[in-house]
């Protein structure tokens, strides 16, 4: 008999040589980095589980879209495919190119937020809560109970809380001018948003006339969790499922660099002509002349090209469960993470590996920086260092839900015999156990402070006691 997928639907046709630094070097590289992860050179990490933005393999035929793609200033073929194939698969009427997604975030927030505003959303990605707080407005999160519970298995752990957003409506009513919902959520597991859930948070907001705004950088993961999971759906096509997402929204923002499978680019689409002629406007202020928005025509062409070829329900398919295996592998181990595994990545639960590590001291920053130390693999904190946040009501500082470990998974770049080397450096990092000690933060910058801000393990003794 046949075997099922997921087989790889590619071959490889380029390759780039990764090293395994020494040790000692990692030790070296890491203090140098005064423990954050995201100021090591990538040259000296063996395995980049960073983030699976902008770091996934282009195709042949993505390459061959770059080359001929129209550098014109104006009107470009490049501007005319990206438009058509946005219009096509998201069914909004305006497109208004970016050159990634936080650009989009900046420019539609700058237009509609001003100190007054709330805006809710399933949960907010570290940069669009930024983004909301920049304009001194205040970025709710809505996400459903079982999405608050690491390991609770369910198909929708993505979904918004309905009884919450009507709260959230009851309380601060006029001054929510828009509902954002972040497909996949994110900073939620990247787990999914049913349709129904979309369809129910639509009406909400339609009998509010508030609009609602996707976040789509995952819209195609998310339509095939759709398609496996909700009742009615498998027999339709990834686009169809789409299709019917985005026709409960008024527009989207979206971060080209993940399911329009590129290392750069973005969009927002929308309906409304009056806000796509404002953020037209601001464009050309802030990123460039609308039809292309910051962006070469060959990366509009490249975007154009992934956004066709993410629709392909056998990638998916192989994508997806990619990550699943990793998880199971991880399974094995018995080393805890976020259930079910995520469209894009795996977020290991950090604080049920480092108990005695409180949030304060950042279990999630201290498995990164061993993870790196003892295998060379990258990957990102998503716990307190990222989202602890002041309480709008209280004016205290809160801890998030959970202290997380993210192994996103670029698209289409490594192996099973890359990821198994990655979950086997995992559970020796776990077996660690209270041998691991937390960190402190030395210096730290105003806003989205895990980016560059520098640490020590407490009392600058060494990460790993002996
Ligand atoms: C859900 C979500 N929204 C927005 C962004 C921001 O996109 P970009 O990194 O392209 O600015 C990201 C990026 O990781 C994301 O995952």
């Amino acid at each position: 008999m046949e075997r099922e997928l997921p087989f790889e639907p590619y071959r490889v046709k380029v390759v780039e040589r990764i090293h395994r630094v020494p040790r000692e070097q990692r030790e070296r590289l890491l203090q140098e980095a005064e423990y954050n992860i995201f100021k090591v050179p990538s040259a000296a990490i063996y395995i980049d589980l960073l983030t699976d933005s902008g770091t996934g393999a282009m195709s042949d035929r993505q390459w061959a879209a770059m080359m001929t793609g129209d550098e014109a200033y104006a009107q470009s073929r490049s501007w005319e495919d990206f438009e058509a194939t946005i219009r096509r698969v998201t069914g909004y009427r305006h497109v208004i190119p970016c050159h990634q997604g936080r650009a989009a975030e900046n420019l539609l927030f700058g237009a509609l937020l001003d100190e007054r505003h709330v805006v809710p959303n399933n949960t907010h990605f570290d940069t669009t809560r930024a983004n909301v707080e920049f304009r001194g407005a205040v970025a709710l999160d809505c996400i459903c109970d079982e999405g608050r519970d690491p390991q609770r298995e369910a198909p929708f752990k993505g979904n918004m809380s309905i009884p919450k957003l009507e709260a959230a409506f009851a309380r601060y009513g006029g001054r929510i001018p828009l509902v954002m919902m972040t497909i996949t959520n994110n900073s939620g597991g990247g787990q999914p948003v049913s349709l129904a859930n979309a369809r129910a948070v639509a009406a909400v907001c339609r009998a509010r006339g508030v609009p609602l705004f996707l976040d789509c950088a995952r819209f195609a993961e998310n339509a095939w969790f759709i398609k496996r999971r909700e009742t009615g759906q498998a027999g339709r096509s990834i686009e169809e499922i789409a299709r019917e997402f985005f026709a409960q929204a008024d527009g989207c923002t979206m971060s080209a660099k993940k399911d329009a499978l590129v290392n750069i680019g973005g969009f927002i689409a929308l309906n409304d002509e009056a806000i796509a002629q404002k953020l037209a406007a601001r464009l050309i202020i802030q990123e460039g002349f609308p039809t292309y928005g910051g962006l070469a025509g060959r990366d509009l062409a490249a975007v154009a090209e992934g956004l066709r070829e993410v629709l392909d329900e056998e990638y998916l398919t192989y994508r997806i469960e990619q990550v699943a295996r990793l998880g199971q592998r991880l399974d094995g181990y018995g080393v805890p993470y976020l259930k079910p595994a995520g469209g894009h990545a795996i977020y290991l639960d950090a604080r049920a590996m480092l108990p005695h590590i409180p949030p304060a001291a950042f279990p999630g920053v201290s498995f990164t920086a061993a993870l790196y130390l003892e295998a060379g693999v990258r990957a990102c904190e998503i716990g307190s260092l990222m989202f602890e946040h002041l309480d709008p009501d209280t004016g205290k500082i809160v801890a998030p839900a959970l202290e997380l470990v993210r192994l996103a998974i670029p698209r289409r770049v490594y192996s099973n015999t890359q990821l198994d080397y990655v979950a086997d450096a995992c559970a020796r990092v776990r077996d660690l156990g209270p041998r691991l000690r937390g960190l402190e933060i030395v210096w730290q910058p105003p806003a989205l402070r895990h980016f560059l801000c520098r640490l020590r393990p407490l009392g600058g003794r060494s990460l790993i006691a002996v």
